[in-house]
This record gives C-alpha cells, structure tokens and sequence, in this order.
C-alpha cells in the first residue's frame, strides 16, 4: 500500500482564509495528511480549532510550541512533508518569502524547508497588481515556487478583478498533480468522454446515461503525470478541467471529426465516451408533432471511433472500454480482438454508470487484472500506470 502524501499547509490573514477550512476538509478526504500551520494574523480571520477538528492534528500558530519533541517546529514540520501550500498567501507574506524572512513560524520553516513550496495568492486587485507584488511573484517563480492563481472575480472589499484564491476543489485539483510522480512526461494523450447527444429535432436527441466522470478523471490523471491532454467531450454536465485542452464535441459524427483532426502526434488513444452506435438518418428541421400512434425512427450506423484510430498506420497506443451488463471479461476479450486494442478496461454498467467509484479489469496480451473498487481516480491513477508499463 502507498503510503499517504502528507502536506504542510500554511494559512495566512487573509479574508481567503475561510477557504482553507473547505481545503483541509478535501485534502482528508482524498487522503493527504494535513498539518496546518497559522499566522498570528491568519488567526484573526479563522480560528485553529476549527482547522484541528477538520485535520485531525494539533495546529501550530508560534515558534515557541513544546509539543514538537525536538524543540524545532521550523525543521520538523517540513520535514515530514511531501510539499507546503500557503493557502492564502497574502501581499505581506508573499513579500516576507522573497526575502528569506524568519520571524514567526510558517516563514521560518518555509526558509528551512527541503520540500517544494506552493502557494496560491489572495488579495485585493490593486494590491495584486502593484509592481513590488508582481516583482515578487517573478522572484519566487524564479526560485521555482509554484504559484497556484489567483483567479478573477468578485473581492470581498467591493472590487472585481484578479486576486481572489482559487477554489478549495481547484487547489486540490492542482496539489494532486503536483504530488503524482510524472509518468507521463513528454507524452500526448488524447481521451474521448461523456455521451454522445444524436439529435432528432431542435428539441430531442438519442443519448445515453454516461455522466463522463471516467473519462474526465482518466484526463486529470493523466495531468497529474504530466501528459499534454487532449479531451474530447461530448454531453456531461462536467466542467472543462483546468490544463486539460477541452474540445466539445456532441455527436458521434462531430467526436469522430474532431477525434481525427488531432489524432497525428498523439502517443496515447482512450476512448471512455460512451459513443451511439447509430443516430437518425437525418435531424428534421422542425419540431416532429405528434400524430400517429406509433412512430418510427430510422437510424444509421455510425462510425467507430476507437476501430478507426486502433487501424490508422502510425496508431497511438489504444485502450477502449467495454461497459456491459452481462457475460463481462468474455465480451470485453471480444471488442479487444475485434477493435485491435493492445488494452481493454472492462466494466459493468452497474458498477460505473452515476456512480462516484468504478470497479473494472483490465484485459491485455497478459490477460485479466482486476483492480480493486475505488474512487473514479484512482481507477484512472491506476489504470495509466498500467499504460505506462506497457508502453515501456
Ligand atoms: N466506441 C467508439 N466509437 C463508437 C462506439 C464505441 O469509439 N462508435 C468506443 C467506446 O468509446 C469504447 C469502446 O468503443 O471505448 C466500446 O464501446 P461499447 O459501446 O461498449 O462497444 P461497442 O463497440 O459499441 O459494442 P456494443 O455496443 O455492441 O456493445
């Protein structure tokens, strides 16, 4: 079993600072060990308790703390940690970090650290834009701090602009990728997700109830290892993921276009969308009224994507999915041997579909793994591993 990923996330004054509980909360969640660090002025906006009883642990605001066994929070803490995340990161405390400044505890062990340093800024427009704060951000990104933001947006002092924090789910989003090892470095990945929408009239269409959460976890999974990601989406009530280049692209027709207009150069082919095998013959113009008692719609056969990619002449690696109902490992063996896929990931509708985990089993040359139930990324996580091994 791997072990946790353990960060250290300092809290700033800030007004942002309420943000920081939702963090904590979401890291637990998704399993990274949190060991907060406050200001005095961080204190002033939320209180240590309330970032303990989310973390779990005891919260550190002074220097002068003797639960540390050796008497040295500023080397202890870091080093126990994967990364630190100031999350706010206010002008003032931004500025103190340039200058390798060690008055109180979260600066010192941020000088004394030997692990990376995020931070994600939250301040007013005007102060995010003077120069001396700009000339800041250069220096640290200079001695490669990563900063995460800030975004744009309403400011709690009335203002709108750049400045605000990002979202605790964003942060997350972005702490993950840079906690995965980079797998995938160098490689171009191209994913289909989501259900195709195959319209009748202006108003009805041919779908299904894919709700693109594999597809679009497979995509952050592959960020995180630091693949260039290419997601064709089709219909999902998802939001374009952040780093990921997302096309949408509603019908199987237009999936298959966009799908071949960016498949050259690709190292990597994965199709999750769940694609209709046929659409009406033609979209009528108008809004089909109803008459008979019966209606029929003529469908034609579309293409398949994934055949298509898996038998160009410089095909990318290609994995498919096979989501079934019945007679699993043996129906996905036969789309595997008909679409000439080096890999297959097989599921059961019942298992994937709506559903925030998946359990599947991936079919190659070697024959059956099953991974274990888990969460829709870590499903991805593992899955891309796999990739990676048989691509090696
Ligand atoms: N697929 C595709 N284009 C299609 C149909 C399917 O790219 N027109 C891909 C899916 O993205 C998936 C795999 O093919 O990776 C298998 O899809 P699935 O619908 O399970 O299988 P089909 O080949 O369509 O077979 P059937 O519907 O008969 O089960």
């Amino acid at each position: 079993m791997q072990k946790n990923k353990s960060i250290v996330l300092g809290i700033t004054g800030g007004i942002a600072a309420y943000k920081a509980a939702e963090l904590v909360r979401l890291l637990v969640k998704n399993n990274i060990d949190v060991q907060v660090v406050m200001t005095e002025a961080a204190c002033q906006f939320i209180t240590p308790v309330t970032l303990q009883a989310l973390s779990g642990k005891p919260v550190y605001t002074g220097m002068w703390d003797a639960s540390v066994p050796n008497g040295m929070p500023h080397i202890e803490l870091s080093r126990a940690a994967d990364a630190i995340l100031i999350a706010p990161a206010s002008a003032d405390f931004i500025a103190k970090l340039v200058h390798g400044r060690a008055d109180d505890l979260l600066s010192t062990l941020c000088l004394a650290r030997d692990c990376p340093l995020l931070i994600a800024p939250a301040m007013n427009k005007q102060m995010w834009e003077n120069p001396a704060t700009q000339r800041n951000i250069v220096l640290l990104k200079t001695d490669a701090v990563a900063v995460l933001g800030p975004a744009s947006g309403d400011q709690a002092c009335g203002e709108t602009g750049l400045g605000r924090m990002l979202e605790a789910e964003e942060l997350l989003y972005l702490i993950n990728a840079h906690l995965q090892p980079k797998l995938l470095k160098g490689k171009k990945i191209l994913i289909t997700a989501g259900a195709t929408l195959e319209m009748i009239d202006p108003v009805r269409a041919v779908t299904n109830i894919s709700s693109g959460k594999m597809g679009y976890a497979i995509a952050q999974a592959a960020f995180e290892m630091g693949a260039d990601v290419t997601l064709v989406s089709g219909a999902t009530a998802l939001v374009p993921p952040m780093g990921i280049h997302t096309i949408s692209a509603t019908s199987a027709d237009a999936m298959y276009q966009t799908v071949m207009q960016h498949v050259c150069g690709q190292d990597i082919f994965i199709g999750v969308a769940a694609v209709a095998d046929y659409s009406p013959i033609a979209m009528q113009a108008h809004k089909i009224k109803k008459s008979e008692s019966s209606l029929t719609l003529e469908l034609k056969r579309n293409k398949d994507i994934l055949a298509e990619v898996a038998s160009l002449p410089n095909a990318p690696f290609c994995v498919g999915f096979a989501a079934e109902t019945e007679n699993l490992l043996t129906y996905a063996e036969v789309k595997r041997n008909a679409k000439k896929l080096p890999l297959i990931v097989a599921n059961l509708v019942s298992d994937a579909m709506r559903s925030e985990e998946n359990t599947v089993t991936l079919l190659d040359k070697n024959g059956a793994h099953p991974l274990p139930r888990t969460s829709k990324i870590e499903v991805a996580r593992l899955l891309l591993k796999h990739v990676n091994n048989l691509l090696k």
